[in-house]
């Protein structure tokens, strides 16, 4: 304990300078709507805090293995970047329920509160006398391990493991997060290091859905708060997206393989131009933007013109260059999803939101900070999901897109 909070202190210090019955719902699978949210004031660089997760994101999978201390491994001091843009739920904990905006998080396992307002203890709450610390570059967070009753929409989760936050940074806006990813990412983050069933793990061995599977529904927006994005715990929404479903395996690259990781590559326009050849990487609700690794962020930049913006982070194309602008092409298995000029690009209407001018052209296509060829090249982040329905079957590892009305969309 003294260890860890020593340790905690320490990288805390450096990163601020800067029991009733389970309830069967017939009825599942289970949705729940999802908001969008910009913390206008904690702005600056959206890039830089896609760069800080993925950093961490590619450490704390190396980390892993026998005798090592996982989220030791994975902690090392790096900006907390306040989180620039949120995407949340409403989540309630305890009986009866305290309600709290969490991040929607695919890139980490852990459950807490905490952030914001502070975890109620109710007569459901059991401290298991362990302690929590995560660290997602975006922010981390330490307090103590309960486990709780957790209800989701019309879903009540009993005995769910819940962290309460003592200590937590960068998630001012928010109260904690739901980690809906695979659950081996839980594994050493208590103190006792076992493993932590997910909310979607514990909701389908009580019964609660009839799949451990996660659909997710976002849809591109110009607006600064909006509603617009669906959860489905325990299957597909149906009415979300126009194609079918297309499903890959789980990568078997490591460290892409602890997360949601698939193979892709990626080519640019007619010409099938390659601009990341066949590589693992992640998909990620927690990333805004598209991450490429650098070489292939060299070949975007060449074939687009675009030169890097200082006051957004991100590559700026003049209007004559987004007309020029051909779409890319995401090779996933055998399918290929078409992602348009407009989907490349940051809404206009929030430009001025992430410190941009409002008649400039930004592109949401991002440099990963590191070279390909370690494993995670790539995060299909936020921008990439509101274009295609995305599913996470976490029973049979695999990962499932579709087009959506919105894949064509051109609202930015
Ligand atoms: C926005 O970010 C700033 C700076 O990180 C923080 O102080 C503030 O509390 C945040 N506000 C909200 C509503 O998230
Ligand atoms: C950029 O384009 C030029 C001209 O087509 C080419 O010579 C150069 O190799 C390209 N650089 C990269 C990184 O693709
Ligand atoms: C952007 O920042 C870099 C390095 O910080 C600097 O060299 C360059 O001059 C800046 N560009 C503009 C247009 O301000
Ligand atoms: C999007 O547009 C392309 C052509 O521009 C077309 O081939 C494709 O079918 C469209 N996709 C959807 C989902 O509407």
């Amino acid at each position: 304990m003294l260890a860890r909070l020593s340790l905690l202190l320490a990288l805390t210090t450096a990163a601020i300078t800067v029991a009733a019955k389970p309830i069967v719902i017939r009825d599942s699978p289970i949705t729940l709507p999802i908001a969008r949210r910009f913390n206008l004031t904690g702005v600056p660089s959206i890039l830089k805090q896609d760069q800080a997760r993925a950093k961490v994101l590619k450490a704390r999978s190396q980390g892993q293995g026998k005798g090592a201390s996982p989220k030791k491994a994975a902690v090392f001091p790096v900006d907390v970047t306040n989180q620039a843009v949120d995407y949340t739920v409403s989540v309630g904990v305890g009986t009866p329920p305290t309600f709290y905006d969490l991040i929607v998080d695919t890139g980490s396992s852990n459950t807490w509160v905490g952030a914001g307002a502070e975890y109620v203890q109710t007569s459901s709450s059991v401290d298991t006398g362990d302690e929590v610390l995560v660290e997602y570059g975006s922010g981390l967070f330490f307090g103590e391990q309960f486990t709780d009753t957790v209800t989701i929409g019309d879903l009540i989760i009993e005995n769910q493991g819940v962290g309460a936050a003592e200590l937590a940074f960068g998630f001012d806006g928010v109260d904690g997060i739901l980690g809906i990813g695979p659950v081996d990412l839980t594994e050493g983050t208590t103190s006792s290091g076992e493993e932590i069933p997910t909310v979607l793990d514990s909701a389908f061995s009580q019964g609660s859905i009839d799949a451990n599977v996660i659909g997710v529904s976002f849809a591109p927006t110009t607006e600064l708060e909006v509603t617009n994005g669906v959860l489905t715990f325990g299957g597909v929404d149906d009415s979300k997206h126009t194609g079918k479903i297309a499903y890959v395996p789980i990568t078997s690259t490591s460290p892409a393989s602890s997360y949601v990781g698939i193979d892709q590559s990626i080519t640019y326009g007619a010409a099938g131009t390659t601009i990341l050849p066949l590589t693992a990487g992640i998909t990620d609700t927690g990333t805004t933007l598209i991450i490429i690794a650098s070489d292939a962020f060299a070949v975007y930049q060449n074939v687009t013109g675009g030169v890097p913006d200082n006051n957004t982070g991100l590559l700026k194309i003049t209007q004559e260059q987004f007309d020029n602008l051909e779409s890319l092409f995401f090779h996933i298995g055998d399918n290929t999803y078409e992602f348009t000029a407009n989907a490349q690009i940051w809404p206009r209407a929030l430009n001025t939101a992430i410190g941009g001018d409002e008649d400039s052209v930004y592109l949401i296509v991002a440099d990963l900070g590191s070279d390909s060829g370690e494993g995670l090249d790539f995060i299909d982040g936020f921008s990439f999901l509101e274009r295609f329905y995305y599913v996470y079957d976490v029973a049979g590892s695999r990962v499932g897109f579709a087009t959506t009305e919105f894949t064509n969309a051109t609202t930015n």
